[in-house]
């Protein structure tokens, strides 16, 4: 009887199996990390404005978060008025979130905090403020970005 040449050795297909399996293992360990060093780029904004919603949609204390071109934007009625700021925290990118109890932007990633009325940081390892959004109130229409 001939052999066929184009079967495959159980021992073939399970180094086969085995490489895949190695590979992909390989690709969601080295995936993360380079994204650990290399994160998101923060330069790429909208450059039309975006709307936010009407001007009385985010009550006082409030936030709201909205799409800013790739990344979230984060609007805030505070006390003071206004505020919006690049959800993207400064340390790695994770995206911070309003924590009206404690009255502080929070990234959950590594307990960093940062200030509603200026974006400073507050405290944790983020090495710059939240990088602020121009706001204005166009005919009754919050927008964030643009012209002013
Ligand atoms: S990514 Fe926000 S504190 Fe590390």
């Amino acid at each position: 009887m001939a052999e066929n040449k184009n079967t495959i050795s159980r021992r073939g297909f399970l180094d086969i199996v085995q490489k895949i399996a190695a590979a992909t293992g390989l690709a969601a360990i080295v995936g993360p990390a380079i994204a650990f060093f290399w994160p998101a780029d923060l330069e790429e904004v909208p450059s039309e404005p975006v709307a936010v919603g009407p001007e009385d949609s985010i009550p006082v204390g409030g936030s709201k978060t909205v799409r800013f071109g790739r990344y979230p934007a984060i609007v805030l009625n505070t006390e003071d008025g206004l505020r919006a700021y690049s959800a993207v925290c400064t340390h790695f990118a994770c995206i911070v979130t309003w924590d009206p109890e404690n009255n502080w932007l929070a990234c959950p990633c590594h307990e960093g905090y940062f200030d509603p009325s200026d974006g400073s940081v507050i405290s944790g390892p983020p090495p710059a403020p939240l990088e602020t959004i121009p706001i204005f109130n166009q005919g009754g229409t919050l927008f964030i970005g643009g012209e002013m």
